[in-house]
């Protein structure tokens, strides 16, 4: 592999699940972005959150960003929002191949249903509501992979099995 493989897109797309069968399937290792700043700050994303609030997490997400591309080549999990950064996104466009995995909004929906996970959903009354604008908001940011794929309805073998042969067609990975 000569760059690492970058999975991005909305919360509930599936790309901790897929990013950890894909990493298997190329025989490499994942580095999930977020447990990447759970483990340094010593606590949990949400934790994060209510103590410091989104701009302190930013940061961390900002930091974590620089310091992973750094390591062999390995299949990135980002966060849902890590690519709103224009830095982020600079910077994993540049040292990685960048796979943008999307699901409809029922399937988002059922899949981010457990509270307390998701500070970004939780905040608001109108769980449905939050998922759809934030969404819309995010449509720009997430076109900039270089491959798409839908995971609704689909398992995680699928999936990575679909990024594989992009990543050969594109000559990502050899045959
Ligand atoms: C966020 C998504 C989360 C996590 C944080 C913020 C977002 O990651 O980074 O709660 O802004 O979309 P997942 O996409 O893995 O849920």
């Amino acid at each position: 592999m000569t760059k690492h493989v970058v999975l991005i897109g909305f919360m509930g797309t599936g790309k901790t699940s897929c990013g950890r069968t894909l990493a298997t399937r190329l025989g490499c290792g994942l580095v999930d972005l977020d447990k990447y700043i759970e483990t340094k700050e010593g606590r949990s994303i949400p934790e994060i959150f209510a103590a410091e609030g989104e701009p302190y997490f930013r940061e961390k997400e900002r930091e974590a960003v620089r310091e992973v591309v750094q390591r062999k080549c390995a299949v990135i999990a980002t966060g849902g929002g890590t690519v709103k950064d224009e830095e982020n996104l600079r910077i994993l466009k540049e040292r990685g191949v960048l796979v943008c995995l999307t699901a409809d909004v029922e399937t988002i929906l059922q899949r981010t249903e457990r509270r307390g996970e998701r500070p970004m959903l939780d905040k608001s009354e109108d769980r449905r509501k939050a998922v759809e604008e934030l969404l819309e908001s995010r449509r720009g940011i997430y076109s900039n992979a270089d491959f798409t794929v839908d995971t609704s309805r689909r398992s995680p073998m699928q999936v990575a099995d679909e990024i594989v042969d992009f990543l050969r067609v594109g000559g990502f990975i050899r045959a």
